[in-house]
């Protein structure tokens, strides 16, 4: 078991540490692994003058599984997209093909009262976004901007998927609900986008193959509402790489907050990408404030995923539960009458919390 640790930037390195604490915690004694930091990011600028540098991509070709805090510096708003410090985490999907980007929704019923709705229409949430992770808008050719003669720059991107590639994360997708709910519903714009119109047809083919389970089709414009409207209707979401990034914070803010989503991206093997959902949010770095929760669950993602320990994933998971039934708190989930804690004693409370369930 060999796990690149890339902790990143601002409040990547503090939450990054936590789920590291966990991880040794729940693995003790068990069995070998080794863990390798490498730098990414704003923190690869500094090493390495790169935000993915070479030895990092190289580190994370040979590991297993990848722990990613977060990635991204203020100065990042005055550098075009390619230069930010964020896009090394594009770069690193994409090297290693990671399309399929599972984020799941997960209502712990402790934090119901901190869900942005009312209680009785995020009871029980439990959803699965797949957002498509190495194609799409992020990455179609051409992009950039341009002069023209009279000067009016002109800006583009390029949304674009080919057929395996929509395909392909359509397996994911149905693979996953078949573990789940057995409920499908694919996000697109195919009343405007030929890339949706293409997506739709391609994913229906494909749902054939899964009589077992239900497939329904949404526009991403009415799936942000129905999100926000009875999100207990869904199960398992795929979707494009934009509509998957944006429906995504959308979805997490059900969850109490963003905080408390993992993620994890998966190509054709084992090997994955674990990472919070959240960013580095510089404006609170280093103040101990962080909720490392996401971080602590995208953990249990990877042992579940690329090393098949479910056992271990679930210890971890029903640490995490125990703490919150203490009513242990970091700020952004805090309400009356819960205890107030910060990023180190968080992760020190769950590490602690598996070691109780020992016995
Ligand atoms: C995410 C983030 C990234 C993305 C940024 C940091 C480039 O928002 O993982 O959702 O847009 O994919
Ligand atoms: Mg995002």
């Amino acid at each position: 078991m060999k796990v690149a640790i890339l902790p990143g930037d601002g409040i990547g390195k503090e939450v990054t540490a936590q789920g590291v604490k966990v991880l040794k915690a729940v693995l003790g004694d068990s069995r070998s692994y080794e863990l390798v930091e490498a730098p990414i990011g704003g923190a690869g600028f500094e090493a390495e003058g790169d935000s993915l540098p070479p030895s990092t991509l190289e580190l994370c070709r040979s590991a297993d599984a990848i722990l990613h805090g977060a990635s991204g510096v203020p100065e990042d708003e005055h550098r075009p997209p390619q230069r930010q410090a964020g896009f090394a985490l594009l770069r690193l999907r994409r090297a290693l093909d990671l399309y399929a980007n599972f984020r799941p929704a997960f209502l712990f019923p402790e934090l119901t009262g901190a869900s942005s709705l009312k209680r009785e229409f995020v009871e029980g949430l439990d959803l699965m976004i797949l957002r498509e992770l190495s194609s799409g808008l992020y990455y179609g050719t051409p992009r950039g901007i341009e002069p023209d003669q009279s000067h009016v720059r002109r800006g583009f991107n390029t949304m674009a998927y080919t057929e395996p590639e929509i395909e392909r994360v359509g397996h994911a997708a149905f693979r996953c609900a078949r573990k789940r709910r057995k409920k499908v519903c694919s996000v697109d714009k195919s009343n405007v986008l030929e890339t949706s119109a293409l997506w739709r047809e391609v994913i229906t083919r494909v749902g054939l193959e899964y009589p077992d389970l239900e497939l329904r089709h949404l526009l991403v414009d009415a799936a942000a509402m129905a999100l926000v409207r009875a999100p207990l209707q869904f199960d398992v979401m795929v979707m494009e790489n934009t509509f998957g990034d944006i429906l995504s914070d959308e979805a997490a803010m059900l969850t109490g907050s963003i905080g408390m989503l993992p993620s994890s991206s998966l190509g054709d093997g084992k090997k994955g990408l674990y990472e919070p959902v959240h960013g580095s949010a510089p404006d609170i770095a280093g103040k101990d404030v962080a909720n490392p929760l996401a971080s602590i669950l995208s953990v249990a993602m990877m042992l579940r995923d690329s090393f098949d320990l479910a056992g271990e994933a679930a210890r971890i998971e029903n640490a995490v539960r125990a703490v919150l039934r203490e009513g242990y708190r970091t700020p952004d989930i805090f309400e009356p009458g819960t205890q107030r804690v910060g990023t180190e004693e968080m992760g020190d409370r769950v590490a602690a919390a598996i070691g109780n369930h020992l016995h």
